[in-house]
């Protein structure tokens, strides 16, 4: 017998005005370019621009809206270019600035937009404020970190007991030219990112110049490394137990999300406004719950942030109702759009996190289609796609992530979601570049998991995302979203009269029947029958 589970229609949330078009990052699909290990253009084996902007057409084809790419700076590599020399140019060993140049011009004429990265919260050693910053106690450079005096007699313990999110102290001890010891530094990452001093004007109006570099080139916007994490307690004091460690922040905390913050994110804003094009922000916040992370979304802020809510809940029905209720809930009442995101190149890919195999691989392509329904903008990350796993057994001697090293290798790292992806063939580097060189090794069993051999598959990941994609948009109606009546372990929404999503996140089959409002199927994760169950971690859209 049949169970009709599927009825009443919950509140209506309304996300925007349908009636206005709205820019086009309220509801975009951004693509995560990780710049290291997407396509290597000249075969030494690490990616580059070249390679990227050769392989923009493959993006265009599986219908994403816009790319972000990873740091691309004169940089020692010393964080994957999360620790930048100079803001204002490109690595050699990714290109040059005219790479850049005809990357965002190809982009343009293929329909992306250009989202880059910018790093505040700390340079690399090898910038060159801190190369003059250490060269003398009197160099004027010094104000713009934030050196501090030992503690201790001699000062050689740490200025407090902050620690490194890598592992390890906060603080690195500096010596003088003259082979004297001197004062520590704050790094919240590795010690090759010195922390800048925020409250410095120098800083500030210097970052303005990098924003206009850029926007001055014609990129469509910047995603913000750390953006919770610019400003710190003067005071600077131990933080003992009250904190939990890690990167997730709370309320009081002295370097995480304070209130200074805001200032410099208004200051950002009235410079970006200069500009035409709807051009945008995204944030990265790791914060303790959309209700904070909506603070940095007001009107005169940013437009929008990464909300890591899913990405961080477990494969389950009511973990991630509460991370979409909570999200929907207090960006609205800012205006904001919502962001989704299930994985990037800090976390383990999430078709792993869900159980690897064939149970994550279906819970993955579930996943997919409940992101892609959802209200909002989503961000992808390169080779979810393909439905890559985590890679977890790199050898040690490969690995490059600093949390590996800082932590005497307790913590893996983020090696394993980084490797270079595969494009085609049945042979490292898969096509991911000329040669068979990667700068991480590949999996010897990634032959089949290619762009190319997926493309001709119907039943591939690539293939489910690319029909997602061309489904995606228009939706049918205003950009309403209401909960459907579901029965626990699935979760039912629909948006606007016509379309509606189902998904089955239980490991057992649900009797069920299609929404009476919406009852066509238009696409589902995995082989259903209309009249039968719904099977065990599958999803299906439907349309009127
Ligand atoms: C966040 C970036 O995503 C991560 O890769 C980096 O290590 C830290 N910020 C520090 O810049």
């Amino acid at each position: 017998m049949r169970t009709q589970f599927i009825g009443a229609i919950g509140q209506n949330l309304t996300m925007t005005d349908p009636s206005a078009p709205g820019p086009w990052w309220r509801d975009a699909v951004i693509y995560e370019i990780y710049v290291r290990s997407f396509a290597d253009g000249d075969g030494d084996g690490l990616g580059d621009l070249a390679g990227i902007r050769s392989r923009l057409p493959a993006l265009a084809d599986l219908g994403v809206d816009a790319v972000w790419l990873t740091p691309f700076y004169p940089s020692p590599q010393a964080d994957g270019g999360y620790d930048v020399a100079d803001y204002c140019d490109v690595d050699p060993r990714f290109g040059t600035l005219d790479d850049l140049d005809d990357l965002v011009a190809t982009a343009h004429d293929l329909g992306l937009r250009v989202l880059i990265d910018i790093v505040p919260n700390h340079t690399s050693v090898e910038h060159e404020w801190f190369r003059a910053a250490v060269a003398g106690p009197g160099a004027p450079e010094r104000d713009r970190y934030l050196f501090r005096p030992g503690r201790g007699p001699e000062g050689d313990e740490p200025p407090n007991d902050w620690r490194s999110v890598f592992g390890g102290p906060a603080w690195t001890r500096i010596t003088e030219a003259d082979g004297s010891p001197g004062p520590w530094y704050l790094h919240l990452f590795d010690g090759s990112q010195p922390d800048l001093d925020w409250t410095r004007d120098e800083v500030r109006e210097a970052f303005d110049e990098v924003l206009r570099f850029w926007l001055d080139r014609g990129v469509d916007g910047f995603r913000i490394d750390v953006a919770h994490g610019l400003a710190k307690d003067p005071a600077m004091p131990d933080i003992g137990g009250r904190f939990a460690r890690g990167g997730v922040a709370a309320e009081g905390h002295p370097h995480w999300d304070r209130d200074e913050v805001h200032d410099i994110y208004r200051r950002w804003r009235r410079v970006i406004d200069a500009y035409a094009g709807d051009r945008v922000f995204v944030a990265e916040a790791y914060l303790g719950g959309a209700h904070r992370l909506a603070r940095y979304l007001r009107p005169d802020e940013l437009h929008t942030a990464f909300n890591f809510d899913l990405l961080l809940a477990p494969w389950d029905a009511d973990a991630f109702r509460g991370a979409i209720d909570d999200s929907i809930e207090h960006l609205a009442a800012v205006g904001a759009t919502p962001t989704w995101v299930l994985s990037n190149h800090d976390m383990v890919r999430h078709l792993t996190r869900y159980s690897g195999g064939e149970v994550g691989r279906r819970r993955a392509r579930a996943a997919a289609l409940l992101l892609l329904a959802l209200p909002g903008a989503a961000y992808l990350y390169q080779g979810e796609e393909l439905g890559l796993p985590e890679v977890t057994d790199l050898p040690d001697a490969a690995r490059q992530d600093p949390t590996f090293h800082r932590t005497k290798g307790r913590e893996p790292g983020r090696d394993g979601c980084r490797v270079p992806i595969p494009w085609e063939g049945d042979e490292p580097s898969y096509g991911f570049g000329p040669t068979a060189a990667s700068w991480l090794p590949q999996p010897a069993d990634w032959a089949g998991l290619g762009r190319r051999e997926q493309a001709e598959d119907p039943t591939s990941m690539l293939s489910l995302y690319r029909e997602a994609l061309r489904l995606r948009r228009p939706l049918p109606g205003p950009d309403e979203f209401a909960w459907i009546d579901a029965p626990s372990g699935v979760l039912a929404f629909g948006r606007g009269d016509g379309f509606s999503c189902v998904v089955n996140m239980g490991d057992d089959p649900v009797a069920w029947s299609p929404p009476a409002a919406t009852p066509t199927i238009a696409l589902s994760s995995a082989p259903v029958d209309p009249q039968g169950a719904l099977p065990a971690a599958t999803a299906v859209w439907f349309e009127s």
